[in-house]
């Protein structure tokens, strides 16, 4: 088995329909182009059937995007399928996205049709996407809540019928990670062929599992992990591409696993969805928050102007970050006020460093986090005394 991870991009499909306010096609085109810096696999760019604006802009971004392949999602009915292939065909490569429920809940009480007739449904989907391409993902939907002997048939009904890549989504992230890992290590044993498509997992965070799920799911042989830049999508949003990007890549020589993504490109990808899409990120968001690589405490401070790595993880260059940030709070010890007055370009010689170190804890005290506006005005105010 391969030891690359595919992945595949949904900001602009599963994301983008959880937004406030739709995105313009030059917004998601802007977004396409920086996916595909980022190096991401597979872009998904939109539902084409769902709006003459979707369609626009899955077009638009198959014209355009020529280092990944454009994908559109399509229920598993004729006319969707074919709107996917008209916006498509325009693309160098390009992936339709075919899907049905599986779940007892939604195909009984949202389908209202018997298991035998959805596995009839999603095959004939599947063979009639195969005739616009031989990239055909079909995605068993509330596969997390499925009979797992029905999932089981589903998904070698899938591969039979011609899907090379079958996707199981927790649509509603219910599951646990050793659940539904267990799930993937169960279609492993239990699947005949499986080794003929690539199988994907589609994690949604509603338990905030989202990523550790689709982590235990490669850990079990998932090839494909979809996900979105800062985790938007439906209610609780979507595996976070960067955090688990950075899992497969921090934790290579325990995981073995790897992606083509550039991590130095997060960062940027990261802020440009966080604009284009009004979505402020957390400030303490794992890799891409505004306190990831920032270090409040004096020990901590201390730590990482001796070595780095005592308390960083990754680099923040690793992601695109020039540097880390030290916060400067009555934590900060002498070592940092010290550290930070030579970065700003003043000797130890041109201020009493225990003065100003008090005059320091006093301003922290009252006012929180100290700036280097702040430090300046204390060093003046040292350099008048003397
Ligand atoms: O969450 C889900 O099940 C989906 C499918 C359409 C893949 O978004
Ligand atoms: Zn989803």
């Amino acid at each position: 088995m391969s030891n690359q991870v595919k992945i595949f991009d949904t900001t602009l499909r599963d994301g983008e329909q959880a937004l406030p306010a739709s995105l313009t096609v030059k917004e998601k085109l802007q977004i396409a182009l920086a996916l595909e810096r980022l190096g991401v696999d597979i872009i998904e760019a939109g539902f084409p059937v769902s709006s003459p604006g979707d369609f626009d802009s899955v077009q638009r971004i198959a014209r355009e995007v020529k280092n990944a392949t454009v994908c559109g999602l399509s229920r598993a009915l004729e006319k969707d399928i074919d709107a996917c292939g008209e916006a498509l065909r325009v693309a160098d490569q390009f992936r339709i996205h075919t899907f049905i429920a599986t779940s007892d809940i939604h195909v009984n009480a949202k389908l209202r049709k018997s298991q035998d007739d959805v596995v009839e449904m999603a095959v004939a989907a599947i063979k009639h996407a195969r005739r616009y391409t031989d990239d055909v993902e079909f995605s068993c939907e509330d596969a997390g809540r499925t009979n797992i002997d029905y999932l089981c048939r589903m998904v070698e009904a899938a591969i039979h019928a011609g899907a090379s890549t079958v996707n199981i989504p927790d649509t509603v992230g219910y599951t646990t990670p050793t659940e539904f890992g267990g799930i993937i290590q169960t279609l492993f044993n239990r699947v005949p062929n499986i080794d003929k498509a690539t199988i994907s997992v589609h994690c949604h965070n509603d338990l905030g599992l989202a990523v550790a799920n689709s982590l235990a799911a490669v850990e079990q042989g998932a090839r494909q992990i979809e996900c979105t830049i800062n985790g938007i999508g439906e209610r609780a949003g979507n595996c976070s591409l960067e955090e688990i990007a950075m899992i497969l890549q921090t934790r290579q020589q325990l995981l073995g696993l790897s992606t083509n993504i550039h991590s130095q490109e997060i960062s940027r990808t990261s802020k440009l969805v966080s604009q284009l899409c009004n979505m402020p990120v957390q400030a303490n968001k794992a890799i891409v928050g505004a306190n990831a690589f920032s270090h409040s405490s004096g020990i901590h401070q201390d730590g990482v102007l001796k070595a780095q790595n005592t308390y960083e993880i990754m680099t923040p260059e690793s992601v695109g970050i020039n540097k880390n940030h030290l916060n400067l709070t009555s934590r900060s010890g002498r070592h940092v006020i010290k550290h930070r007055l030579n970065e700003l370009g003043y000797q130890d010689s041109d201020y009493d460093l225990d003065e100003v170190y008090a005059a320091f804890l006093q301003l922290a005290d009252k006012k929180g986090q100290v700036f280097d506006y702040d430090l300046e005005a204390l060093l003046f105010f040292n350099q008048q005394k003397h």
